[in-house]
């Protein structure tokens, strides 16, 4: 563990150390209190940081589950079985099996080219870091098209947005996904303010995206999850920007849990619902909605057990998703480093990510 510089938000790198090589992250369990990196120097510490949320977020975890991967190249260990545990570390970022599968597929056709551990390693290495700069650069081009649909949505004054979870610097290897379109309207001169969400249970919005907005002077108010809905009703919000965990193929969206019911009102009063995503969220062999696997976790994170802040009787029964799904004819538009589709029809979302429809 290394404590970081303030100016240096460095979410994941690739480290070479007395240690050897090892994928370095921000621990996210410690914002926004304590910046501090932890040094992945096994795979499985890397699958165990996936767990708990050391690092979190889609496209983060698709550069993760990468480096992942190169980590157990360089390291000489089981490069098959090393990819099955990090795919499998959490069900329902898309992101992560396929950021896996690419720099696995590299390692299988080396290896089928006759190629040695040496160069198995090198060539993951570069397909881990080429996958960190595109998701990079996708950030940009999603900040530059939310921010011109935004103009359309909300013309001629600075806006009100409301966001769920965190989905900024910390979720990928630019600036993010929604947040980076915040970003972008508030660089412009346009954000009247950002409505933060909590986000129940681990608080990614009050750890996370406070921090983040914090560091670049954003107008923030944060409010709990069920505050929103008189928001709303005040006339408070002008837009609902979040992210995607996984965009199946009908254009229903998975992201973090709380965001349907942020739909279900922002129809109810007439504001814009957008989505930011990079193309590598929208799954094709996910055809709809319900077939999107929903990650259960542990109870204890809605009690506080174990965190010495119980609050419900022991062995109190949890319902504990940690996603819910959106469906599509809720979405008012989804943006990708391609452009946005609106209205969210599949053959659009279809065209706009190049998929073939049928599969
Ligand atoms: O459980 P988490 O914190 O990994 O959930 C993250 C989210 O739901 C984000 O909104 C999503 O990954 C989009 S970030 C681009």
């Amino acid at each position: 563990m290394a404590a970081l510089d303030r100016t240096d938000l460095l979410v994941i790198r690739w480290a070479q150390g007395e240690d050897g090589p090892a994928v370095a992250l921000l621990d996210q369990t410690q914002l926004p209190h304590v910046e501090q990196e932890l040094h992945c120097t096994e795979v499985s510490v890397l699958v165990e940081a996936i767990r708990v949320l050391r690092v979190r977020g889609a496209p983060v975890l698709g550069i993760a589950g990468a480096y992942g991967v190169a980590l157990a190249a360089a390291r000489g260990a089981d490069v098959e079985g090393a990819a099955s545990q990090l795919a499998a570390a959490r069900p329902t970022a898309v992101n992560l099996a396929s950021g896996v599968t690419r720099v696995l597929s590299v390692c299988r056709r080396i290896r089928a080219a006759g190629g040695g551990p040496e160069e198995v390693a090198q060539g993951a290495l570069a397909e881990a870091r080429e996958l960190h700069r595109e998701d990079a650069e996708a950030s940009e081009a999603m900040a530059a098209h939310g921010c011109a649909l935004l103009r359309e949505l909300v013309p001629g004054r600075a806006m009100r947005i409301l966001t769920h979870c965190n989905t900024g610097r910390l979720v990928s290897g630019g600036r993010g996904t929604a947040l980076a379109v915040v970003g972008a309207v508030h660089r412009a001169g346009r954000l009247h303010m950002l409505w933060v969400d909590e986000t129940r249970p681990l608080l990614q919005g009050a750890r996370l995206t406070t921090y983040e907005a914090a560091r670049e002077g954003m107008p923030y108010t944060l409010l709990a999850d069920n505050a929103a809905g008189s928001l709303f009703a005040a006339g408070e919000v002008d837009a609902v920007l979040v992210g995607a965990d996984r965009i199946a193929a009908d254009g229903a969206v998975a992201n973090k849990v709380g965001t349907y019911p942020l739909a279900v009102l922002a129809r109810h009063h007439g504001v814009p619902f957008v989505v930011v995503a990079p193309r590598t969220t929208v799954d094709p062999a996910t055809r709809v909605g319900a077939d999107i696997v929903v990650e259960q976790r542990d109870g204890a994170e809605v009690t506080g057990e174990g965190s010495g802040t119980s609050t419900a009787p022991q062995g109190t029964r949890v319902h504990n998703p940690a996603f819910d799904v959106t469906p599509p004819g809720l979405v008012t538009a989804i943006v990708t480093e391609a452009g946005a589709v609106s209205p969210v029809t599949a053959p659009d979302l279809a065209e706009l990510c190049s998929i073939p429809l049928e599969r």
